[in-house]
């Protein structure tokens, strides 16, 4: 009863489309040279995602973000100039490709089960003959949960830039400097278009001094004197290149440098050095999971994984989170939330998951956290702090053959091996905390902060992986603690 109100659970080998999964997972795409997007304003969020649903349930494919891949955009009672502002400020590579449509031509298809032919009352014409070169720059609000931001950069030369300089400051421990080019990054994300000139980002919120001085250099040499001096830089390298073992932190990997150690070698023969089993599997899979991990990969796991949780139960929800969720194509490591109905048994599920994956020999490491949540101990004081639900971080064996197009090949990498090694995390909510849970696990870091810091400073709640409380710590939608003698009621769930 309760899974059928989630999202819907992973299915084994299903056809399925990128950035298309979430209400669409599993139903078979009948028109995939169709992409529809349905225009929110005017229509309604709860209008929109009923219309969505309608069409998937129909074989068509809707695309909850506008991005290029959209080919006919559905709008409801919008004015066409409006609407075709709204369209060039989006940042679309080939808007007069796209078909935009009035609601008729929607209902028509629907009515008739397949894409109509479009006539002429169908579209909404645009009025302004040429699209203009430089759209306008959209606002946007100092919170990342409060910016529309698609997976299509941009701005990649300068948010890459600011990654190298907010990497450089938090192996420094220089943590405001850090977040500041990190809060910059994710500004320039949300821009719909390529920024050509400092001028043009002189709205944008999160970008002090330091970091415009990084892109007038960029735009007008192609690189920063700065950052081109941190890559070059003894340090820099080798703390990125021991963090990148599973299990080191910039504070091991700084302890390391200071001795002198230079190469992933020398940590490894230095006998002064005693790694624990989380290094040792970081450093014995490092090739494997220093590398990406795709979509088809991420989905071929999530058909074991599912597979073997409903083994173990037949009330197991198994969901994707993380960046793949997000419509990311690639990711450092594959993010699950697994839960049951079952009050209480989540650890239990996810133990026994653990134990049947090293059963069928793809387990090459776990590293099991036990629950540690009690919700009488909540909101807790360290809201940057890891959750306190049961999880596990795993590396498991993911063979060629079960990826859909085989595992990505990498260059110079043929040793006949027809397996890779994956990071993968699975965390195990109680059933009723999953929507926070699910929340906090999707992502990014950045969306993630802003959303916590938008609940707190501007609706005074504290909000966390685990819920959503008032400033006066009244937990929503948990009935009254007893201790509870004010007289003050729960507030509703938000949303
Ligand atoms: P990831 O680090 O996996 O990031 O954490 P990602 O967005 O999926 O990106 P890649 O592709 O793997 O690099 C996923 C989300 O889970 C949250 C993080 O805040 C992040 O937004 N998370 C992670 C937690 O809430 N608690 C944790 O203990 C770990
Ligand atoms: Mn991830």
């Amino acid at each position: 009863m309760l899974q059928a109100t989630m999202l819907p659970p992973m299915r084994k080998r299903q056809k399925r489309t990128e950035g298309a999964e979430g209400p669409s997972f599993g139903v078979e795409v009948k028109f995939p040279e169709v992409r529809l997007y349905l225009v929110e304003k005017k229509m309604g969020a709860t209008r929109r995602g009923f219309l969505a649903q309608l069409a998937r349930a129909k074989g068509f494919l809707v695309e909850d973000i506008l991005s290029d891949q959209v080919t006919h955009v559905v709008s409801e009672q919008n004015q066409a100039p409006g609407l075709w502002a709204w369209l060039r400020g989006r940042g679309l590579k080939n808007l007069s490709a796209v078909h935009v449509l009035d609601i008729s031509w929607f209902t028509d298809s629907m009515k008739e089960g397949r894409p109509v032919a479009l006539e002429a009352r169908h579209r909404i014409q645009d009025i302004l003959p040429e699209a203009s070169p430089h759209p306008p720059m959209v606002e946007l609000s100092r919170y990342a949960c409060k910016r529309r931001t698609s997976t299509e950069n941009h701005n990649e030369i300068f948010t890459d830039a600011f990654e190298v300089l907010a990497e450089s400051y938090e192996f420094s421990q220089c943590d405001s400097q850090c977040l500041a080019f990190r809060r910059a990054a994710s500004v320039l994300k949300s821009v719909p278009c390529p920024l050509q000139h400092v001028g043009a980002a002189a709205s944008l919120p999160c970008l002090g001094g330091h970091t415009r001085a990084v892109m007038q250099e960029i735009l007008q040499y192609g690189q920063s004197c700065e950052v081109e001096k941190i890559l070059c830089n003894d340090r820099y390298q080798m703390l990125k290149l021991f963090t990148s073992v599973f299990g080191v932190g910039p504070k091991t990997a700084e302890k390391w440098y200071r001795g002198g150690l230079r190469t992933l070698k020398d940590a490894l023969e230095d006998p002064s050095i005693e790694l624990n089993s989380m290094q040792k599997a970081g450093f014995l899979h490092h090739k494997d999971i220093s590398q990406s991990v795709s979509r088809a990969e991420a989905m071929a796991l999530g058909d074991i994984l599912h597979e073997t949780a409903l083994g173990i139960s037949a009330h197991a929800v198994l969901v994707l989170t993380g960046g793949f969720r997000r419509g990311k194509a690639f990711g450092h490591d594959v993010d699950f939330l697994l839960s049951t109905p079952e009050k209480g048994k989540e650890e239990i599920l996810l133990l026994s998951l653990v134990d049947s994956l090293r059963r069928q020999g793809i387990l090459l490491y776990c590293d099991h956290h036990t629950s540690t949540f009690d919700i009488n101990n909540m909101p807790g004081v360290s809201f940057e702090a890891m959750d306190h639900f049961a999880k596990s971080f795993l590396i498991l064996r993911l063979y060629d053959s079960q990826v859909e197009g085989g595992l990505q090949r990498v260059e110079g990498q043929d040793d006949g091996r027809s397996w890779r090694a994956v990071r993968v995390d699975v965390v195990t909510p109680p059933m009723e905390r999953y929507a926070f849970a699910l929340l906090g696990w999707t992502g990014s870091r950045q969306f993630e902060r802003d959303l916590r810091r938008f609940a707190r400073k501007e609706n005074r709640m504290l909000l966390d992986n685990h819920g959503l409380w008032d400033n006066t710590k009244v937990l929503l939608t948990a009935p009254p603690h007893p201790a509870q003698t004010d007289g003050s009621s729960p507030l509703v769930l938000l949303g």
